[in-house]
């Protein structure tokens, strides 16, 4: 399948969208605490969402039974929220969420930070963030995909983290997932290149230890094989024609 390339009327539509899952992140950054669990965190994210008229976009994704993605330490992304599972207050916990907006999807994901978490975890998260940063610095028009990886890697490397292999990120638009692939690692192939007008969802998952992963019981968790904590962070961009456009934003909102 070939690579979408949104016009000026969709971009507005995945604007919209971006700015509503910037709000629902920021709604759960502030409610989300320790005491609280999982499920309660789905239960509010999905009321905030559909506040807005939007659609959760995860809610029966393949099966995937909720509406936010709520993983903790060493699980690195699509944990089940669960009435069973409270929030720890040294806990990192990542939150991902998606949104349809009029048919247009909005992805992304942060990793918040419990009160007596530790110095080594929350350094993990602040590197995790910022690695998505240096890598959407190559997401301009005329490279390709594997420049974004590439620059990740290197970021997250050089703090002795290791990037996760067996997931990545993906072109966004009226589905939620799309060509191109856009992993968070260098590979043989460069990939696609980037064109004004593609929308891509660029999400590193960061280990403390090894990189490698495995999938829960539930075939949804993924863990991080060596136990140690994981963190993620995810925004839906936009190639232009210069730097790239932050889609899942609002203003006022801290990313
Ligand atoms: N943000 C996730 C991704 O791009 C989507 C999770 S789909 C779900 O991989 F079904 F697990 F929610
Ligand atoms: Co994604």
């Amino acid at each position: 399948m070939g690579i979408s390339i949104k016009s000026k009327a969709e971009i507005e539509l995945m604007r919209e969208a971006g700015r509503i899952l910037a709000i629902t992140h920021e709604e759960l950054r502030k409610q989300v605490k320790p005491g609280m669990s999982t499920f309660e965190v789905n239960r509010i994210g999905e009321e905030i969402i559909r506040s807005y008229g939007c659609i959760p976009s995860f809610l029966n994704y393949h099966g995937y039974p909720a509406s936010i993605c709520v993983s903790i330490n060493e699980e690195v992304v699509h944990g089940i929220p669960s009435k069973n599972r409270i929030i720890q207050d040294d806990d990192i916990v990542s939150l991902d969420a998606g949104v349809i907006y009029k048919g247009f999807h909005s992805d992304a994901a942060r990793t918040l930070v419990m009160p007596e978490a530790s110095e080594e975890v929350k350094k993990l998260v602040e590197v995790t963030k910022q690695s998505f940063f240096v890598g959407i610095k190559q997401a301009v028009s005329g490279n390709h995909v594997r420049d974004i990886g590439r620059a990740v890697q290197e970021y997250a490397e050089s703090h002795g983290y290791s990037v996760v292999r067996d997931l990545i990120g993906h072109g966004v638009g009226t589905k939620l997932h799309e060509d191109p692939e856009v992993p968070n690692f260098v590979t043989p192939r460069r990939g696609a290149k980037l064109r004004p007008g593609m929308t891509i969802a660029v999400e590193p998952m960061i280990n403390l230890g090894e990189y490698d992963v495995y999938w829960e019981d539930d075939d949804w968790t993924v863990i991080a094989e060596d136990g140690l904590p994981s963190a993620h962070y995810e925004n839906t961009i936009l190639i232009t024609e210069g730097e790239p456009e932050i889609l899942s934003t609002a203003p006022g909102i801290p990313l």
